[in-house]
C-alpha cells in the first residue's frame, strides 16, 4: 500500500485531462459520452482543477467554479461550487480528499468567497469539511388517474408543445426570470444549456428524449418510460414563475392520455397536492438532500441573505476544519443583517455547519436547538434568532452538478 506521504495535491494541467477523465469515471462507476466530455470540460475546465498524484499517477481530483447563487431576500451570493470530487479505490482512506480540500478550501477563502457549495454521493462524508444539507428535494409518484382538479385550480390554458430546438431561447429566459427569484437557484452557464439541449443517453435510464412544454411563464422537460409496468411520464424540469403557468403545465401533464403514472421531483413546499380533490394520489417516494453548504466566511456570508425578523445576539461559531470561526456580533434591522467579530460573551453558539443548513432557509434555527446543535443562554434569542433566519419558501437547486 502506497502511504499518504508520497501523495501530493498540486494544480492540474491539460496534461492531466484524460487522467481526470478516467478517474471520475472509475470514482462513479460511470462513461462520459463525447459531448458530456466536450461540456463538462467547458464547464468545469481543467484550470479549476486539483489532483492529488502518486508518482505519475493522478490518484484523486476535485474542481469548483464560481457560482452566482439567489439568496433570501433574492440578492446574489458568490459560491464556490465543488465538483468532481473523486478519489481512486486503490487509494482510498488514506487522507487524499481531506488534503484536496485544504488545498482547494485555502484556495476560495483567498478568491473571497463566503460560501461553498455541493451536491453528495453520500450524506456521511461532507459534515467533518463544515458543510450542512441545505436544499432538500422531494421525488413524488402520482397517481393520473386518481388525480382529478379541484373547482378553485385556475385552468389558465396557454401551453404549447415544442421541439427542443425550437424551444431553447424560451427556456433559457424563463429560467434566468426564475433563478432571479429563486432561492438556492444558480445562473446556469451556457456549457449546462448545451448539455441539457444535447440531452445525453446516460440520463435517460432507458426512457424517451425530452418532450417539452412550453408556458409564457414556465416550461416542462419530460420524458416518457415503463415504470413497473405502467406506462409515466417522468417529469424532468419544471420552471414556473407564476402560479397560473404551474397550474396550466400541471393539467397537461396530468391530463396525457395513455399515462397511469407520473413521477417528479418537486420542491418541499411545491402546492401541487393542494390542487387536487384527493391529495393521497400525490405519494412521497423520497426526500433527499439537492445541495450541502458550508460558510466560508461568517460576516461576508452572513451580511449577504436577508433577515425576517430584527435580532441582537453574539453567535459563537465553532469551525475545526478551518478555523473560519469565531465570536459575531450579529445585528439585524429591518431584513439588514450587519455582523462583526466580538469579544462579548455569546447568547448562541453552534459549530459552522449549522449556519449553512440554516442560509437557504430548509432548516429551522429551533429544530436545531431541540436537536443540542445550538445552544442558548435563554429562549427569548432562540426565538428571534429562529425567526430571524426563517424564510418565506423552501429554497430550489437550479440545476445539479
Ligand atoms: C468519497 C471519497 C472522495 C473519499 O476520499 P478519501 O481520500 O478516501 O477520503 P479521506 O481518506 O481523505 O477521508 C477524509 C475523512 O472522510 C471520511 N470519509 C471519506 N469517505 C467517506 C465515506 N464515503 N463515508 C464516510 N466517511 C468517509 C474518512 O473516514 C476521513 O475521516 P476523518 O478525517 O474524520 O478520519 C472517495 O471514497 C471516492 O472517490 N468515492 C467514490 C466517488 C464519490 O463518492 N465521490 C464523492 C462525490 S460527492
Amino acid at each position: 500500500m502506497t502511504s499518504a506521504k508520497s501523495v501530493r495535491v498540486r494544480a492540474a494541467t491539460e496534461a492531466d485531462r484524460a487522467a481526470i477523465v478516467l478517474l471520475r469515471e472509475t470514482g462513479f462507476g460511470m462513461r462520459y459520452g463525447p459531448v458530456e466530455l466536450e461540456e463538462q470540460g467547458r464547464l468545469f475546465p481543467v484550470e479549476r482543477s486539483l489532483v492529488a498524484v502518486d508518482g505519475d499517477q493522478v490518484v484523486g481530483h476535485t474542481v469548483d467554479i464560481t457560482m452566482n447563487v439567489t439568496v433570501p431576500g433574492l440578492q446574489t451570493v458568490r459560491a464556490c461550487g465543488v465538483e468532481g470530487v473523486a478519489v481512486a479505490p486503490t487509494h482510498r482512506r488514506r487522507g487524499i480528499l481531506r488534503a484536496l480540500f485544504t488545498t482547494q478550501h485555502a484556495r476560495a477563502a483567498a478568491e473571497g468567497l463566503p460560501l461553498a457549495i455541493l451536491t453528495a454521493s453520500e450524506a456521511t462524508i461532507y459534515g467533518r469539511f463544515g458543510y450542512e444539507t441545505t436544499i432538500h428535494d422531494t421525488v413524488v409518484r402520482i397517481d393520473r388517474r386518481r388525480a382529478e382538479f379541484r373547482a378553485t385550480t385556475p385552468d389558465p390554458g396557454g401551453v404549447t408543445i415544442s421541439t427542443m430546438e425550437a424551444a431553447k431561447s424560451h427556456l433559457r429566459q424563463v429560467y434566468a426570470r426564475w433563478q432571479q427569484r429563486t432561492p438556492g437557484a444558480q445562473e446556469r452557464p451556457d456549457a449546462k444549456w448545451a448539455l441539457l439541449f444535447a440531452d445525453p443517453d446516460r440520463n435517460r435510464d432507458g426512457a424517451t428524449s425530452l418532450y417539452v412544454l412550453l408556458h409564457a411563464d414556465g416550461y416542462a422537460l419530460y420524458r416518457r418510460r415503463y415504470l413497473d409496468g405502467r406506462p409515466t411520464v417522468v417529469l424532468w424540469e419544471m420552471r414556473a414563475i407564476t402560479t397560473e403557468a404551474h397550474a396550466a403545465l400541471w393539467r397537461v401533464l396530468l391530463g396525457m392520455d395513455l399515462v397511469d403514472t407520473v413521477e417528479a421531483t418537486l420542491a418541499e413546499d411545491d402546492p401541487l397536492p393542494y390542487l387536487l380533490t384527493d391529495p393521497r394520489a400525490v405519494t412521497l417516494t423520497r426526500r433527499g438532500d439537492a445541495l450541502w453548504a458550508r460558510v466560508m466566511d461568517v460576516p461576508a456570508a452572513l451580511t449577504a441573505r436577508s433577515y425576517r425578523h430584527d435580532l441582537d445576539a453574539v453567535v459563537a461559531v465553532h469551525d475545526p476544519f478551518r478555523d473560519a470561526g469565531g465570536t459575531f456580533a450579529l445585528r439585524v434591522r429591518d431584513g439588514i443583517a450587519a455582523c462583526a467579530p466580538t469579544s462579548r460573551t455569546p447568547d448562541l453558539t453552534c459549530d459552522i455547519n449549522v449556519l449553512g443548513g440554516l442560509y437557504f432557509g430548509a432548516h429551522r434555527a429551533r429544530d436545531y436547538a431541540r436537536a443540542h446543535r445550538i445552544s442558548v443562554t435563554g429562549p427569548m434569542v432562540l426565538d428571534d434568532f429562529d425567526a430571524a433566519f426563517a424564510t418565506e419558501r423552501a429554497p430550489e437547486l437550479g440545476w445539479f452538478f
